[in-house]
């Protein structure tokens, strides 16, 4: 008989799957090595009882983690919950590595609203190759708005599935390891495949009914245009959420650009239909760049072996071109296969998802500008400055509000920007490129996902959006102090490249 696991809320019927975790039962999270030739890596949890491997884990606004990370890896890593507002001890933004063989005993409290978080490795110089090589986790997030849409929907046992959208080289059936060359380490990494939640050519079985899709883009660094595909027609899907928590209201769409870091939550009537195909269509990237492709060096790295048996951001041959297949290129990314009996009748789709306000700046927010540039020399900076550890960009007072103005360079390509322990809100946007602004069907020049709260924002070249920032901290004594955060490009090449900036809430 199985001993009890720790008491947590039950996760939502409609989620089902071994890997379901509560976050709340993990006692132990090992980041290791699953296959040193490639390089693969995973996460196991260790409950007590049992050991997952690649845990998907759910929690309830409200509950707690606390357990011990213990790094099996060959080099530092750290264990970053992205979206999720933790003090800078818990946030595992690469201040402080675990070394490898080492542990960490970290305890949070969950703050954010529901919706589809996630977590990842974030050691300065490691953390593209680390993501590459698998360790990408999912959490959950539930509350009574969640239960709502479930029990709205009418969801069937299986019909909600939380998915991580990769994308890995793959060569004659084998997946290629982690090794960029100087044309990688500007572009990013491009596989030619999509792995789905660390899979190749998945498919789920689903009943009739609604289903809900919370998708997050888990490539180092492709973009994608997601729609749903049933044979040649393009089948209209319901925009639900966005990276933190559901929208006001549902969105009709055909399709949604989703960047890497970015969530969307969706909702498909499967109302006669037998089979769909999710795929990222053909889009025009917007990669213009010019100059030489820089090089970066990382000192940490020359100390530690690298995942797989080849070196990293070394090699200078162009590669093979047969494993990349260029950004904005179509991709399949999964198949949903429908069995089961037709529902006699399908629930409608409720018009109210959740009490969340229309964007708005605040009276009393100073605006504060920041540039996206390209250095011949250094690669992509914001405001013309590599990133250094020590640094500390600005600091906030706690509670303050702002407004971010963020300008992409014209001569760029696109970055989708991240902002550790707060959501923010997208007022506006400028300058889009005449191709995605027929997408930008909102108010202010924004695209439909950027009515929700995000913590992830898309900048094309050439664009510039305006964020409402609200730096309110949680009260716990656990927030007490200074606490640092980080700002950067989730273009993990980007990212370890140097595009990223500290600052610190006081
Ligand atoms: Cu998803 Cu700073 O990271
Ligand atoms: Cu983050
Ligand atoms: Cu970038």
């Amino acid at each position: 008989m199985p001993l009890k696991e720790s008491a947590a809320a039950p996760p939502p019927a409609a989620l089902a799957g071994e890997r379901v975790v509560a976050l709340s039962a993990v006692r132990r999270l090992v980041a290791e090595r699953a296959d040193p030739l490639l390089g693969r890596c995973r996460y196991a949890a260790d409950l007590g009882t049992r050991r997952v491997l690649q845990p998907i884990l759910v929690a309830r606004r409200g509950e707690s983690f606390d357990a011990v990370i213990e790094n099996a890896l060959p080099q530092p890593t750290t264990v970053h919950f992205h979206g999720l507002t933790l003090p800078e001890a818990a946030d595992g933004a690469g201040f402080d590595p675990i070394a490898p063989g080492a542990r960490k005993h970290v305890r949070f409290e969950v703050k954010n609203r529901s919706g589809l978080y996630w977590f990842h490795p974030h050691p300065h110089g490691f953390t593209a190759e680390q993501v590459h090589a698998g360790l990408t986790g999912l959490l959950v997030v539930t509350d009574e708005d969640d239960d709502a849409l479930d029990a709205a929907l009418a969801l069937a046992p299986g019909n909600r599935l939380a998915l991580a959208v990769a994308d890995a080289r793959v060569v004659g059936g084998a997946m290629r390891p982690y090794a960029p060359t100087v044309e990688d380490c500007l572009h990013g990494w491009l596989g030619n495949r999509a792995l789905v939640n660390g899979q190749l050519d998945t498919r789920w079985v689903v009943a009739p009914g609604w289903v809900r899709l919370q998708i997050l883009n888990a490539c180092n660094a492709r973009g994608l245009l997601v729609a749903f595909r049933d044979g040649e027609t393009l089948v209209t899907f319901h925009l639900l959420g966005t990276d933190g928590g559901l929208l006001a209201a549902p969105r009709e769409l055909e399709r949604v650009f989703l960047y890497t870091g970015e969530r969307v939550d969706i909702g498909i009537d499967l109302a006669g239909r037998r089979a769909l195909e999710a795929v990222s269509l053909e889009f025009d990237p917007r990669h213009h760049t010019q100059g030489a492709a820089p090089r970066h060096r990382h000192p940490a790295r020359e100390r530690y072996a690298p995942l797989a048996a080849e070196t990293v951001c070394e090699s200078t041959s162009g590669g093979a071109a047969e494993d990349r297949l260029a950004d904005g290129a179509g991709l399949p990314l999964f198949a949903l296969r429908v069995e089961g009996p037709p529902a006699r009748t399908i629930s409608p789709l409720p018009s109210r998802l959740s009490a969340l306000a229309q964007a708005a700046a605040g009276a009393e927010a100073a605006t504060r500008r920041m540039r996206l540039d390209f250095d011949e020399r250094a690669g992509f900076l914001i405001d013309q400055t590599p990133y250094r550890a020590d640094e500390i960009a600005f600091s906030v007072a706690r509670g303050t509000r702002e407004v971010w103005e963020i300008k992409n360079s014209p001569i760029s390509m696109p970055h989708p920007m991240h902002l550790h322990g707060f959501g923010f809100r997208v007022l506006r946007r400028q300058g889009t490129y005449g191709g995605a602004r027929r997408l930008a069907t909102e108010p202010g020049g924004r695209f439909p996902t950027d009515l929700g709260v995000k913590d992830t924002v898309l900048l094309w070249p050439n664009e510039t959006v305006w964020l409402a920032m609200d730096f309110t901290l949680p009260q716990d004594a656990a927030f007490r102090g200074a606490q640092r955060f980080m700002f950067h490009c989730h273009n993990l090449e980007h990212e370890d490249g140097m595009m990223m900036r500290n600052f610190s809430v006081l």
